[in-house]
């Protein structure tokens, strides 16, 4: 937090306008009483880099870093926290002695969402993981972390499935979308993060039928609420995690990094999230 004066935070992206970021840490500084300002800012590709160079000296305490930048900010960053080193990108930012320091929170937004909405995934040991994006990374690094032994990553283009394999080392194996279904029959979770179901538009080919009763089904996705897989998952009796909850878990590191004060995940900031949703459908 800045020592003197209204600690002044930001999410950069380009494009920036869709971005919940300002109303989530909006709605905290506003509940908290802190009188802090956390803004949008649109950059374009070619001027994050001088962007990024000039935080140290623009007054703000930090920020987000959303698509398509937050790898531009893995690579201007001084220091890296481990998830963001590993991930290959960082999606928050603060200064630490003057100098740009940078960190991944969404791994911990995956795991903390479903802890709090579906805590016995801990206990799994074997995952389905659908798509090798950037999205894919997060969620692998918090699978692993939290001992899941046997990641079955799934991709259309099986090369960028092999990659993230190597990348994140043993307990990961790479498959095209043909071995979806042979693979999910004994898997404790299946996590979508292609972006198909988004807008309610397709989903990924997989038989939600095909998982073990007792399975977890969460989905990145979060517009809308319910994916066409996620209302599978659930019309089949398994239990649904959403992927608004992973968005705002991720956002609570930061704030306590640039205001202070951790704050929570309560249902009324979700309620309030959901709304801005609802009206811009
Ligand atoms: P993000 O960083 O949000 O994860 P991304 O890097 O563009 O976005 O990755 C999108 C993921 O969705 C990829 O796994 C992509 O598969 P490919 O690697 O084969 O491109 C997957 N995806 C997107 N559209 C898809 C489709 N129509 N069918 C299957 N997979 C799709």
């Amino acid at each position: 937090m800045a020592d003197r004066g209204i600690a002044r935070a930001f999410v950069v992206g380009h494009p920036i306008a869709h971005s919940r970021s300002p109303l989530i840490h909006g709605y905290w500084l506003e509940t908290l009483g802190i009188p802090g300002s956390y803004e949008r800012i649109d950059v374009h590709p070619d001027s994050i880099g001088r962007f990024l160079a000039g935080l140290p000296r623009s007054g703000f305490a930090g920020g987000n870093v959303t698509i398509p930048h937050k790898e531009a900010a893995h690579r201007a960053a001084d220091r890296l926290d481990e998830a963001a080193e590993l991930i290959g990108a960082a999606n928050t930012l603060w200064l630490e002695e003057g100098r740009l320091a940078a960190g991944n929170t969404d791994a911990y937004g995956f795991a903390a969402n479903l802890d709090a909405e579906a805590p016995h995934w801990r206990k799994g040991r074997t995952a389905l993981v659908l798509g090798a994006g950037g999205a894919a990374r997060a969620v692998l690094f918090a699978l692993k972390e939290a001992g899941f032994g046997d990641i079955r990553l799934v991709n259309r283009t099986l090369s960028r499935a092999r990659e993230l394999a190597d990348r994140f080392g043993a307990g990961i194996s790479a498959h095209g979308w043909e071995a979806a279904g042979a693979l999910a029959a004994d898997a404790d979770i299946l996590v979508n993060t292609t972006s198909l179901g988004m807008g309610g538009e397709g989903a990924p080919p997989v038989e939600v039928a095909l998982l073990p009763d007792g399975a977890i089904v969460t989905d990145i996705v979060y517009v809308p609420l319910e994916t066409p897989l996620l209302a599978a998952a659930r019309g089949r009796g398994l239990r649904a995690v959403d992927g608004l909850g992973m968005l705002l878990h991720q956002a609570a590191p930061g704030f306590e990094r640039w205001f202070g004060t951790r704050p929570e995940v309560t249902p009324a900031l979700r309620g309030r999230i959901v709304a801005d949703l609802e009206a811009h459908k």
